[in-house]
């Protein structure tokens, strides 16, 4: 299959970037929080950032003290917001494919991502690949889509709503079905590939991590009740996963 980089498509940038910096959004509510949470302490660490984006995280790493934090991201577009918003000078830059990590010659004490391995084809073989990139006591902290969130095929609601429009319960579909999956997300032909719990957690075990720590994203009480609207679904299946590993 070839890559898609749809974050290159102006019409989707332009989208992706107003729900990123609107006040209320995903990633900074409901993301971001619980993988900072996770990282271990920054300070004179080397970092990788996969699928940087925009470069918020980049910069955070750098503001918590990381000695050198390199983002890669397949998207021109993105990086060079980056490159614009998000500079320091212990920050790199560099447009690659997470599937092209092996040309990395470096290693790292940390390597994160936020909500990219929703488009990696072959998870397993990019575990592989991010474990050779670790020095030997460092770890993986790392988001991606829920499963039950990607078991969806575009073609119905994702939740069922009473007449008043409360979601009742969530709808997912083809749990067991693993691949790709083209839905709509502000495009047509948005692709992300769905695949069930056990291969995620088999794919980091056999690439050699041992799993240290797991959570499920779910709003608090305080942020359902501030944004009812956003967050009322969050209650009733996870949008995010998130793990942290080191090398077995
Ligand atoms: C949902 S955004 C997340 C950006 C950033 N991590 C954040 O949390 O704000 C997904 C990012 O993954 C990047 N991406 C998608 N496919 C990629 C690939 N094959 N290799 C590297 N980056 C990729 C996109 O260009 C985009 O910047």
């Amino acid at each position: 299959m070839p890559k898609q980089n749809i974050y290159d498509n102006d019409t989707f940038f332009t989208d992706f970037k107003k729900i990123r910096r609107n006040r209320v959004n995903f990633n900074d509510l409901l993301e971001t929080p619980v993988l900072m949470k996770m990282l271990p302490d920054l300070k004179g660490r080397s970092v990788l950032d996969i699928g940087c984006g925009m470069g918020q995280h980049a910069m955070q790493y750098a503001t918590l003290g990381a000695e050198r934090v390199l983002g890669i991201d397949i998207s021109t577009k993105m990086l060079a917001y980056a490159r614009e918003n998000n500079s320091a000078e212990c920050i790199t830059y560099r447009n690659m494919a997470m599937e092209d990590l092996d040309q990395i010659e470096d290693r790292f004490d940390v390597v994160t991502s936020s909500l990219v391995f929703d488009y990696i084809e072959d998870f397993e073989d990019l575990m592989k690949k991010i474990h050779r990139l670790m020095n030997d006591d460092a770890v993986l902290v790392f988001s991606t889509s829920h499963p039950m969130a990607t078991a969806y095929n575009g073609k119905y609601p994702r939740f069922t709503r009473n007449k008043s429009g409360e979601r009742l319960y969530a709808n997912i579909c083809d749990y067991a079905d693993e691949g790709r999956r083209e839905i709509y997300w502000m495009v047509n032909g948005y692709e992300l590939y769905h695949r069930t719990l056990s291969s995620m957690i088999n794919g980091m075990i056999s690439a050699g991590f041992r799993i240290e720590e797991c959570h499920e994203s779910a709003a608090s009480p305080e942020l359902l009740k501030e944004e009812p609207a956003m967050f009322g679904g969050t209650r009733h299946r996870p949008d995010f996963i998130f793990f942290r590993c080191s090398r077995a």
